[in-house]
Formats: structure tokens, C-alpha cells, sequence
């Protein structure tokens, strides 16, 4: 088997806004719910300094260019170019993605932008946030806004970042539990202010081209039993088909619309929602992918805990419907996460078989804690084996016939996680600080900076 990459396959290296860039009341830039979050008692750092890439970014992306990367992820702080989400244009914040995408054009890297990565201005969410509908209008007028601002030179748009997880995992996100009803609400407004991204993507940009961003894993059943198939057919609806059959078919998946009836949760849908529905769609699949989730039927002795989260896995539990369940098969890394390398080329035939779009990976990486030697180094083998191991399945899934285009790790450089703090680092470019101490947040080149190097360089995998 060869072990050679397609000619103009794009390597490249993601972040978010509010994990990186810092500066939080920088240059007129408003509050978002991540700014406002209360962070595990302030054990952890948050996101006001992050890692400073705000005033950073020219250095992060002259040592990005020097890795060689052909596609940079990033997304824009909708508080820096609309302070309250809505209303005047701060034109600093324009400005500021402005130089970040000249900076990069300077070294050809393409732009892969997204326009929403858990951060939604606080001043939408104290209105009802994504559960009221004046916020997909905000969203529209937003995205409007950027697309005719930067459209002449960025051409490749992510949506709203895996709307699935901060809907699932809405504690940890978003520092809140959303009730059912609300919850399913806020998913019919995500989507279908991901229709409108679409569409004007499309009507705006020329030769834009815009696809979702969500998080998927295929859902395995704990066992053969026909029942914990049935868990896995469920959970994979309400995990991931249902989003991406509203983005990529214009429906609700019909299990999904089970799970919602026998919830009693009902959608309110406006006038214009099935035509935007069924009439846009996107270029292409953005996929971020750490693992794969197993689950089980819950029995009545498991009782009614109702919490559905799973990053990671096993706190699913949603009584009548699915389990999670420890996979006896699956090693897990320092932070408790499975590692499934062969369930990623299961997760992309199952994709494209299912949507018959092209599909770039735009998260895929490990949270380690990384140690700088006194010498400057980071001595990350284990983060190297982790991506060599699923870059291998991305080399398989292709040979088997998927048309995946690029692959964008997470993450270009160290950032803050969205729920454990700095510690947990997943960049190749290695940033000194700690929890507490922001100290002169040096970058340092990884071990795995230099594989990655090697890699795209070469566009083959070393064996
Ligand atoms: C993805 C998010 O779900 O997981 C990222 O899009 C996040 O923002 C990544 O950083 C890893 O999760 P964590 O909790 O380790 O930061």
C-alpha cells in the first residue's frame, strides 16, 4: 500500500477565537457567554489572556507558514465586530481579521473560517440567546456583514462549530443545562441560521463555498443485542445524523423526530423555514473527530437521569433511549477520552456514503500534558503516534474510495480547553504559561512540529 497523500491535499492547523486570541475587551470588543463563563472555581485559566494570539498572531502564522500548512482554520469573535452582537460596526475588530487573512494570503495559506465557535455575544444571550429567533436574525446580519468584509479574499466558510456538542454537552460549554424543550428549539435555530450562512455564502461570495462544522463518531452497540442496537440507532440520530440531514438533505431525521416526540418536545417553525430548508445546502463536510461513543439500553434500574452528554462518553444516560458504555476494545488517553483510529475510517465511509460530499477534517488531535525541557523542547512522541495512527485511517478511508480533501488538526497552537484549562495543550507550537501565570507566552516548536514538517513537505506518511 502506498502511503502517499493526493496531490493538493490540504494539510492544516485549526484554532478558535476565544481559546487563542485573549484581548477579551480589546479594542471594542463586547463580552461573549465564553468571557462571562465562571471557570471550575478559577482553578483552571479562562479566557481573557488565553494565548495572547490576538497580538501574537503574525509570529503564530510566520511559524505555522514554516510548517508548511496550506489551510489555517480559525474563527472570527462575532463580539469584536459586533460588540453587542448587533447594531454598529466596530471597525477595530474588521480590521483585525483584515490584517490575520492578508497575513496569511502572504504565505498562500487559505482561510477556512468559522463563523461561530461557542462564543455567542452575552448581550444575544441575555435576550434567550440561540432559544429565540431575533438571534438567528442577529446571525444572518452578522455573517452578512463578514462574508461581503473579507469574501474577496476568503473563499472557505465553516458555519456555527458543532452545534451537536454545545447542545449535548451544554454544561461543560456553556456553563448551563439546557431543559429538552429549549434545547431543541435553540438546534431548530442553529440550523436554520446555518441555511441562511448558505445561502448568502453563496449569493455573496463569489466562488465561496461554505459547509457545517459538527463533531461526528459513529455511535457502536455495547453488545449484538437487538436492543443496544436500537440505543446505537438513536443515539447516532440525536448525536449526528440529526444535524446533518437538516444541513445536507433539508429534513429532520425521522428517528430523531421519534426521540423528539416521545419527549413531547415540539419545534416552532417560521413561515419561511422549510423553503430555506430545502433549498440550501453545502459544498462540502467539515468533520471534527476525537472518538467513537458506546452505548447501551438503559434498563429500568438505571432509572431517569436525563443528562446526555458525551465528550467523552460515558455519562450518556437517557432512560428509555441509550447508555453510555466503557468500550472494553478502546485504550484511553490521560484525560479519559478513547482513542479509535480505526472507528475515524469507519466514521468517513459512513459519511460520505451517506452525503456524497467532499469532507475536510477541521479537529482531530490529543490533549496531552506537554513538558518544556530546560533545552526548549517538548519531547511529544505520543501526540506524533496519536495523529500518525488516524492519519493512517485518513490514507485507508481515501484508498476506499472517500473523497476527504484536507486534514486540519487541532490544534495549530496550545490554547485554552474549553473545559480544562491550559494544562491540557493539543498544539504543535507549544505556548509558555500555566493556569496562573501568563508569564512572556513564548512559542516553542514541538517534536510533532517538526513530524508534521516532514509530512506536508513530503505529502507521504513515514511507515
Ligand atoms: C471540540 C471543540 O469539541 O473539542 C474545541 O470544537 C475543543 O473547541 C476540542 O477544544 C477539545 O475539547 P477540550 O474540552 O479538550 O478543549
Amino acid at each position: 500500500m502506498t502511503h502517499t497523500f493526493p496531490e493538493n491535499f490540504l494539510w492544516g492547523a485549526s484554532i478558535s477565537a476565544h481559546q487563542t486570541e485573549g484581548a477579551y475587551q480589546s479594542d471594542g470588543k463586547g463580552l461573549s457567554v465564553q468571557d462571562t463563563r465562571q471557570r471550575d472555581n478559577h482553578e483552571i485559566a479562562d479566557f481573557t489572556v488565553a494565548v495572547d494570539h490576538y497580538h501574537h498572531y503574525k509570529e503564530d502564522i510566520r511559524l505555522l507558514a514554516e510548517m508548511g500548512i496550506k489551510v489555517f482554520r480559525f474563527s472570527i469573535a462575532w463580539t469584536r465586530i459586533f460588540p453587542n452582537g448587533r447594531g454598529e460596526i466596530n471597525q477595530k475588530g474588521l480590521q483585525h481579521y483584515n490584517s490575520v487573512i492578508d497575513e496569511l494570503l502572504k504565505y498562500d495559506i487559505q482561510p477556512y473560517i468559522t463563523l461561530n465557535h461557542f462564543d455567542l455575544p452575552q448581550a444575544l444571550e441575555d435576550e434567550g440567546g440561540w432559544g429565540v429567533r431575533s438571534t438567528v436574525d442577529a446571525f444572518k446580519h452578522y455573517a452578512e456583514t463578514v462574508f461581503e468584509a473579507y469574501g474577496d479574499r476568503a473563499k472557505h466558510w465553516l458555519t456555527i462549530n458543532e452545534p451537536n456538542i454545545m447542545l449535548l454537552v451544554d454544561k461543560k460549554i456553556l456553563g448551563k443545562e439546557i431543559p429538552l424543550q429549549e434545547k431543541y428549539q435553540q438546534f431548530h435555530h442553529l440550523m436554520i441560521a446555518e441555511k441562511y450562512a448558505f445561502k448568502r455564502c453563496h449569493e455573496l461570495i463569489e466562488g465561496g463555498q461554505i459547509g457545517p462544522v459538527p463533531n461526528i463518531s459513529l455511535v457502536y452497540p455495547a453488545t449484538s443485542k437487538p436492543l443496544d442496537n436500537q440505543a446505537a440507532l438513536y443515539f447516532n440520530s440525536v448525536r449526528n445524523w440529526a444535524y446533518l440531514d437538516f444541513s445536507c438533505f433539508g429534513r429532520y431525521n425521522t428517528v430523531f423526530k421519534d426521540y423528539l416526540k416521545r419527549n413531547n418536545i415540539t419545534i416552532d417553525f417560521a413561515p419561511e423555514d422549510s423553503e430555506l430548508m430545502e433549498n440550501n445546502f453545502p459544498d462540502f463536510i467539515a468533520m471534527n473527530f476525537y472518538t467513537t461513543v458506546t452505548v447501551e439500553k438503559p434498563t429500568e434500574k438505571d432509572g431517569m437521569a436525563n443528562g446526555i452528554s458525551d465528550q467523552q462518553s460515558e455519562d450518556i444516560m437517557e432512560w428509555g433511549f441509550y447508555k453510555g458504555f466503557t468500550n472494553p476494545y478502546l485504550k484511553k488517553n490521560e484525560f479519559n477520552w478513547t482513542i479509535d483510529p480505526d472507528g475515524l475510517k469507519t466514521t468517513l465511509q459512513t459519511l460520505y456514503d451517506r452525503y456524497h460530499l467532499p469532507i475536510i477534517i477541521t479537529e482531530n488531535g490529543l490533549g496531552a500534558k506537554d513538558e518544556l525541557t530546560t533545552e526548549g523542547n517538548i519531547h511529544d512522541t505520543y501526540r506524533i503516534n496519536y495523529l500518525q495512527q488516524h492519519i493512517d485511517q485518513c490514507l485507508q478511508a481515501i484508498e476506499a474510495g472517500v473523497d476527504l480533501i484536507g486534514y486540519s488538526p487541532w490544534s495549530a497552537i496550545d490554547l485554552v480547553s474549553v473545559h480544562e484549562g491550559i494544562s491540557k495543550r493539543y498544539g504543535f507550537i507549544y505556548v509558555d504559561r500555566t493556569e496562573h501565570d501568563e508569564k512572556e507566552l513564548a512559542r516553542y516548536r514541538k517534536d510533532s512540529f517538526y513530524w508534521y514538517q516532514k509530512l506536508i513537505e513530503t505529502n507521504q506518511l513515514p511507515s
